[in-house]
């Protein structure tokens, strides 16, 4: 397990950060292990494994894992790699399965990770073989509000006290509806960036009207999207707060305005709006008055990679990332408007989509910088805004006076040393949960009146399990 080296990347007094993190392989290495290792991570949707015996492969960090649902209706997160000799026992994205067989010598697994059967275990294992201590390597899952999270950290705190206070945001557009969300898609693409440059950015206010100043032109010409400009943003009312690692940015209007904004236009407008108010009561009843109608959820991040939603930025060496891009639509939504912001969604932040373009570009760019000898001398500059955020009397977390600041950011990396340097979870801090949960919306997603298909969670690993490799 992991080295001494300690980290201070980060100057408080200041916000100069060192770019070697976004470029040095030891230190990729040690995030791998102390971040991806032990943090709780999104690795799908319930809705991708809706029946019994479905299964959806994913990752957790740069490890292969499938998600999969076994026949009690329970959730599993199974490393994909054979005991024996580490082959992968699963070859496709998805489908319904009830046990995996390995390619290689052909061991066979249960899907809720248990080996079942292995070939000659008579005649070549004498009977010997301890099959009990053999099933897939499972990690620790839990869900929220139907997305799902797995950490392979034994120690790790439940998913409720990671989430924390971040969630009294969150719940505003994942646990809106009694009929939860569902996930299409995913998207997949390679972005020649380090993971962090597009997590940090998810906090990023300030870059919009420039590096979207093109883009967002044409929204306003052609979808009659309101223009951008810095002014707008330096005297929006909106805000920045920073909850256990997760970064947040939010609106608090009582301007009635539809919660979805990917795929509004002048011509759809209507079918959001309609949707708005048609659910507004359950949304209500759901949530309490405060976060049904005022508080609008903007950019976020989840740490460490969850990144707008259900999509992840996942690490493939310092200087590569492969994004996965969902789209969360709630599943009760009339067909027309799933459509509107599936559509929408893959214009503005899909991997052709004309904002994601402008993103990836400047990720690109900072990533790059980072690997230049004379540039990694200097420091990449974060003080926008330090000394002016806080503890705020209505809103959870760390809040910033003004929308457009860095404090996220700063913390964000702050939140970064403090897994980097910890020896376990006993070391990294977490705010207790102190925000008021108005509404009937539980952490699994429940309303009162919801009857909830199939929300098992397996219960913890064996102990012969939930190990991580390496
Ligand atoms: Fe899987 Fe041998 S590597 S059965
Ligand atoms: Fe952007």
């Amino acid at each position: 397990m992991g080295t001494a080296r300690k980290y201070a990347v980060i100057d408080p007094g200041t916000g100069k950060i060192d770019r070697s993190i976004f470029s040095e392989q030891a230190i990729y290495d040690d995030e791998m292990e102390k971040i991806f290792g032990r943090a709780w991570l999104m690795i799908g949707h319930e809705s991708l494994v809706p029946a019994v015996d479905d299964f959806f492969h994913t990752y957790m960090g740069e490890d292969p894992v499938i998600l999969s649902r076994d026949g009690q209706g329970r959730l599993h997160a199974l490393l994909n790699m054979c005991r024996h000799r580490g082959n992968r026992v699963c070859r496709v994205d998805d489908g319904n399965a009830k046990r995996f067989t390995c390619t290689y010598h052909g061991w066979t697994y249960r899907n809720d990770g248990a080996l079942e059967y292995v070939p000659g275990e008579t005649e070549a294992y004498y009977d010997a073989l301890d099959k009990g201590s053999l099933g897939l390597i499972e990690a620790r899952v839990d869900t929220y509000a139907g997305i799902v999270f797995a950490t392979w950290a034994k120690d790790a705190p439940s998913l409720e006290a990671y989430l924390g206070d971040a969630r009294w945001y969150l719940d505003t557009v994942f646990n809106r509806r009694d009929g939860g969300m569902q996930a299409l898609g995913p998207i997949k693409w390679l972005e020649p960036a380090n993971w962090k440059t597009m997590v940090d950015n998810c906090s990023d206010n300030y870059h919009v009207p420039t590096s979207h100043l093109a883009s967002a032109r044409v929204q306003t010409r052609w979808l009659g999207r309101p223009p951008l400009s810095h002014e707008d943003q330096f005297a929006s009312p909106n805000k920045h707060a920073f909850v256990n690692g997760h970064g947040i940015t939010f609106r608090d209007a009582d301007d009635n305005t539809p919660r979805y904004v990917h795929g509004m236009s002048k011509e759809t407008s209507r079918v959001f709006r309609q949707y708005h108010e048609a659910t507004m009561p359950e949304v209500e009843r759901r949530l309490g008055p405060l976060r049904a109608r005022r508080v609008q959820l903007g950019n976020h991040s989840v740490f460490p990679n969850g990144i707008l939603g259900l999509r992840l930025a996942l690490p493939r060496g310092p200087l590569k990332t492969e994004f996965w891009h969902f789209v969360l639509v709630d599943r009760d939504a009339p067909e027309e408007l799933k459509r509107v912001i599936r559509i929408g969604s893959q214009a503005n932040n899909g991997a052709a989509g004309m904002f994601e373009q402008d993103d990836v570009d400047n990720w690109r760019q900072v990533t790059a910088a980072s690997t230049s000898r004379l540039g990694r001398r200097h420091p990449q500059d974060l003080s926008m805004g330090l000394g002016h955020a806080g503890p705020h009397p209505d809103y959870p977390g760390l809040v910033s006076e003004r929308y457009i600041s860095e404090n996220n950011q700063r913390l964000f990396y702050r939140r970064w040393e403090e897994f980097m340097n910890a020896e376990s979870w006993a070391q990294i801090p977490l705010d207790p949960i102190k925000a008021r949960f108005d509404g009937t919306a539980t952490m699994r997603g429940l309303g009162a009146m919801h009857k909830p298909a199939c929300v098992l969670i397996s219960s913890s690993p064996p102990d012969n399990r939930g190990e991580r490799p390496g």
